[in-house]
């Protein structure tokens, strides 16, 4: 079985699916081919990859043409998903509404396709979590990119001329990148407080050493099953606006990472908040790939409005890629292990990982949400069917069997 690891295409992408490292721990029978400069963005030379057992591919063409198995970062192109082997599985962050285009291109060459984003939550699972792997780098780097920007020390320092005070650090949304914020803004020395919808997060802000902003106002079912956040009514996000308002007023640096899976990101810091922050503040928003938790977030960009300046980077895991590579490689390369039997991969989809992760399945999309947008009725046919409607409660006073 080959293995092809691509150079990616994306803007800004430098990261690549497989580190050198990675290449001879696959497994037996799985032979790699690497496209010549794949890991060049992430520090790792075509060398390293031959040196560790890996065949060169000399373009994406020649890699494409012979890969049983594709392992990608970004979601595959039409065209890179074009190029594929008929019949060939592919393993990326695809976030398949986002790219129904490619993944209908997937469906027609018969491919089998995984979405590292969808790998359920759970235990079993969690060394393929590369949504953690990265939003963890995210939420450090951007505490360090404020740090950078602000012109105001993190921590508290006393010296013969005088004491500074420390930076007041507010984090919204205390998931994996929000946690990894608070962290490293405590490191760093600030006062850090944390706010997010999902109160059973309190605790953990709370052992990392972080104040909780406790909303007066109760968020009432606030997480699904899965233990993400879900949408909030209008009610309760202008009550929480007008919250966060307040709060943001006192603070140098406002670090933003709400997200709720397949919408837009929430927006927690409308216009009037920021006009309400301190002068010279900052705002960090790493919902920008989500369209932003801030108002005046621009995607890709950075807008200083109202004196407080609004970073919206994309991709940050890809500006720390030799790290972000290492472990995005570890979880792919665990997805694939789960599947590999005596080198070659067995689709098993009664494994709830390998069924949850997976997009399109020999040429059928089985992705249910994405299945509506392509084929409704397809999708329909698929849907379990609903529950049969509950036998009505006796009347009051029927007699007792
Ligand atoms: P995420 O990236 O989807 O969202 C980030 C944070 O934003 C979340 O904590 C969410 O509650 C918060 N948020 C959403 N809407 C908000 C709003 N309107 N106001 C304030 N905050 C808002 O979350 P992430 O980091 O992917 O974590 C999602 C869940 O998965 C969490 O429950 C986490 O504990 C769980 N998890 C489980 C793992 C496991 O292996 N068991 C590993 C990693 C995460």
């Amino acid at each position: 079985m080959i293995v092809g690891v691509p150079k990616e295409t994306a803007a800004l992408e430098r990261r690549v699916s497989l580190v050198p490292e990675t290449v001879s721990k696959i497994g037996a029978g799985v032979s790699v081919v690497v496209e010549k400069g794949a890991g060049e963005g992430a520090g790792f030379a075509d060398s390293d990859y031959a040196a560790a057992g890996a065949t060169l591919a000399a373009d994406a063409k020649s890699l494409y043409g012979q890969a049983d198995v594709i392992l990608k970062v970004a979601a595959p192109t039409l065209e890179e998903a074009s190029a594929m082997k008929e019949g060939a599985i592919v393993i990326s962050f695809l976030y398949p509404l986002a790219n129904i285009e490619a993944v209908k291109k997937l469906a027609s060459r018969k491919a089998t396709a995984f979405a590292m984003e969808l790998i359920p939550r759970i235990s079993r699972a969690q060394p393929m979590d590369a949504l953690s792997s990265q939003a963890n780098l995210a939420g450090y780097k951007a505490v360090i990119l404020a740090a950078d920007t602000v012109p105001k020390l993190f921590p508290l320092m006393m010296t013969a001329a005088g004491t500074i005070s420390p930076a007041k650090v507010f984090i919204l949304g205390a998931g994996v990148a929000g946690l990894q914020a608070i962290a490293t803004a405590k490191r760093l020395g600030a006062l850090v407080e944390a706010y997010d919808v999902r109160s059973v997060v309190k605790e953990q802000v709370m052992s990392l050493g972080a104040k909780f902003a406790e909303m007066p106002v109760e968020a009432k079912d606030a997480q699904d099953s899965g233990g993400y956040a879900k949408a909030m009514g209008e009610e309760f996000t202008r009550k929480q606006q007008e919250f966060l308002a307040q709060r943001a007023k006192g603070m140098d640096v406002v670090i933003t990472t709400a997200l709720i899976p397949n919408q837009r990101a929430p927006i927690l810091i409308t216009e009037d908040a920021v006009k309400g922050m301190r002068p010279g503040s900052v705002v960090v928003d790493l919902a920008a790939e989500a369209k932003g938790n801030c108002a005046i977030t621009e995607p890709g960009k950075t807008v200083v409005k109202y004196g407080v300046t609004i970073h919206g980077p994309l991709n940050l895991p890809s500006t720390m890629a030799p790290e972000a590579s290492r472990l995005y490689s570890k979880n792919i390369t665990g997805l694939l292990q789960l599947m590999l039997k005596e080198g070659k991969l067995v689709v098993d989809i009664k494994d709830e990982v390998v069924k949850g992760s997976m997009v399109v399945n020999a040429g059928q999309v089985v992705h249910i949400p994405t299945l509506k947008v392509i084929d409704p009725a397809a999708a329909a046919a698929m849907a379990p069917p609903p529950p049969p409607p509950a036998s009505p409660a006796p009347p009051q006073g029927a007699p007792k069997r």
